[in-house]
């Protein structure tokens, strides 16, 4: 049996791949900013049998073209832009069973917090919650997230080795510092987690030294 997936594409800004679109009378891109038009469009998207929604991101600016932003901003081409992980929660609380497909670079944030907030958004979403990994292919972020003299390691293929540390960090955070039964919130012996089932990863790479526990309980 073939099975059709069906997945909406949206992006946290005004316009995605649709220039010029929010001129139209009929149209709501520019409530981007208002979180009804995320909490009308998640059960829609479910009462369309829509299986998810896919919110692409960027960090940086479309800024080549007359050596500016300039041309980006006057067209709202994915500029202004929100970020979408807060979008995710109250799109999960008014929705049983649409997932979520977020786009987040790896190259801007240290993974730590990140596999925080990720582990946040699986709970709150009861594991509706996908990952697009990009290593950002805009240079305009790249520089405005690198401390001096890190910029250079934002060529092709040192982007990707760089991702593949922070996927590494982000795995042994997710799937190696606790046990699936770490928490046994028993309110007789008043343990809330035995600590004998939480490790630190002991993280000691080419960009990231992480050698503590994550701090989130395992997530769906
Ligand atoms: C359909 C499609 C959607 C993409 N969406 C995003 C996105 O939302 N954010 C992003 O940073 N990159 C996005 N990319 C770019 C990829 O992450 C990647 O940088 C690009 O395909 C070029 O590959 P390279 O990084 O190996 O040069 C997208 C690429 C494709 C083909």
């Amino acid at each position: 049996m073939t099975r059709i997936r069906f997945n909406a594409f949206d992006m946290n800004c005004v316009v995605h791949p649709s220039p010029g679109l929010w001129r139209h009378p009929e149209d709501h891109s520019r409530d981007y900013t208002d979180l009804r038009y995320w909490t009308d469009l998640a059960p829609l998207l479910e009462t369309g049998y829509f299986d998810g929604l896919f919110l692409a991101d960027v960090l940086g600016l479309y800024d080549l073209y007359g050596a500016s932003p300039d041309a980006a901003l006057r067209a709202a081409a994915q500029v202004p832009v929100n970020d979408p992980l807060p979008l995710v929660s109250a799109m999960a609380a008014v929705t049983d069973n649409l997932g979520f497909g977020l786009t987040t670079g790896t190259a801007f944030e240290h993974p730590f917090p990140f596999a925080r907030r990720i582990s946040t958004l699986d709970h709150l979403t009861d594991g509706r919650l996908g990952w697009n990994v990009v290593t950002g292919y805009l240079p305009s972020a790249a520089e405005n997230t690198q401390s001096r003299g890190q910029l250079d390691t934002f060529e092709h293929d040192a982007r990707y080795d760089h991702a593949d540390e922070y996927l590494e960090v982000l795995y042994k955070l997710w799937e190696g510092s606790w046990d699936q039964d770490a928490v046994l919130a028993d309110p007789v012996s008043g343990v809330y987690t035995d600590p004998a089932k939480v490790r630190p990863i002991n993280h000691a790479g080419t960009h990231y030294t992480v050698p503590g526990i994550h701090v989130s309980e395992p997530s769906p």
